[in-house]
């Protein structure tokens, strides 16, 4: 028997849970197929629980939370929670406490699947977004005065340390070697707007490439442009490394080119510490309970954390046995039009892997 990992599971609101569900199952066969031991202990953090307690996230979750190997994360926010709680308070929390500095977005369009792009296939759309998770406008720096008088001033800040902006680099440079497709790392950001803060990233981001990765391509793209050549030229892309709130927007546009939120899987990563793993589509209120959300997206999360731990093996075998259901089973992404429930996807996938 090989490695016994210790996984946290949060479900969360919506679909989450059933999505997790069938993550869940595949997981189980991949871990029976290759060898290793799952153990799952659940957490009900999410909008019934703040709902029902008042607390959003108790104090103790990220120190409970660090014992674990890694998080697998469903979905967070609810029709009854106003914008903002939840996502703050647990989802954006967790990232930060944990210092998942990381985030993680393929944007790769399998066999079957449709995509809005004209003439483009699997063959064009396959790269990898490296956000970086920590810093930005999310640190919550900046502040309002005069509020609700016609001088009211807003300001949310965009915070870059060096140390941030080396450390995401540090990965993004390494996982475009290890990843040993194009060796081309494209930073994304607006040096023409932006100037203090990415001078600092391209300064970093050359010197850094020049010292440690000179078998790495560089180039450069500003954000609007990137966001055009992500429909027009998908394939000119290897990894892209930007910062948090560009690669919040340019994820969405790439989940949207690989098939959609049903697909998209995404993993907020510490190298150093504990990882979690959560499809980038949110708790879509209006199908839950229904059986009929997408759950490929948290299938390919299952994928991701595998690797994550080491099951590259396995990892690979989630990856191939969810590309072969896109090709060969299912009709369409989109929920309720997959032509079949969400609990016959996991069994689909499940099946596959047992198989081989
Ligand atoms: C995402 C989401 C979150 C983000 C929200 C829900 C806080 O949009 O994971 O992309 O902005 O990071
Ligand atoms: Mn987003």
């Amino acid at each position: 028997m090989g490695k016994t990992y210790n996984i946290a599971v949060i479900p969360g609101d919506g679909t989450g849970p059933e999505v997790v569900r069938e993550g869940r199952k595949v997981l189980s066969a991949a871990a029976s197929k290759f060898g290793f031991k799952i153990n799952y202990e659940e957490f009900d953090f999410g909008g019934d629980r703040y709902l029902r307690t008042g607390e959003v996230l108790p104090d103790s979750a990220s120190e409970e939370m660090k014992k674990f190997d890694s998080i697998f994360l469903g979905a967070i926010g609810h029709p009854d929670v106003r914008p903002g709680i939840l996502e703050k308070g647990i989802l954006l929390r967790l990232r930060f406490e944990l210092d998942q500095y990381i985030n993680l977005r393929p944007v790769k369009l399998y066999p079957g699947v449709a995509t809005p792009l004209k003439d483009k296939g699997p063959e064009h759309i396959d790269y990898v977004v490296v956000r970086e998770n920590t810093g930005d406008v999310y640190t919550g720096s900046g502040g309002v005065t005069m509020k609700g008088t016609p001088h009211e001033v807003a300001i949310q800040n965009m915070v870059y340390s060096r140390m941030q902006v080396d450390r995401c680099l540090r990965y993004a440079f390494e996982y475009t070697r290890k990843r040993n497709k194009r060796k081309t790392l494209a930073l994304c950001g607006k040096t023409n707007v932006l100037t203090f803060v990415f001078d600092l990233w391209e300064r970093a981001f050359h010197e850094i490439g020049k010292a440690e990765y000179p078998d790495i391509i560089r180039e450069y793209y500003h954000v609007d442009a990137t966001c055009m050549w992500m429909i027009k030229n998908p394939e000119w892309f290897d990894v892209i490394v930007t910062t948090n709130m560009f690669g919040d927007i340019i994820t969405d546009l790439g989940a949207i080119t690989q098939g959609g939120m049903g697909i998209a899987a995404g993993g907020n990563i510490n190298p150093e510490g504990v990882s979690m793993f959560e499809p980038i589509g949110g708790s879509a209120p209006k199908y839950t309970g229904k059986n009929i959300i997408n759950p490929l997206a948290a299938i390919s999360c299952g994928g991701m954390m595998l690797e994550h731990l080491g099951e590259e093996k396995a990892a690979r075998a989630i990856e191939d046995a969810v590309m072969y259901v896109t090709a060969n089973k299912l009709k369409d992404m989109g929920a309720g039009k997959m032509g079949y429930s969400t609990t016959e996807v996991g069994d689909l996938v499940a099946e596959k892997i047992g198989r081989g």
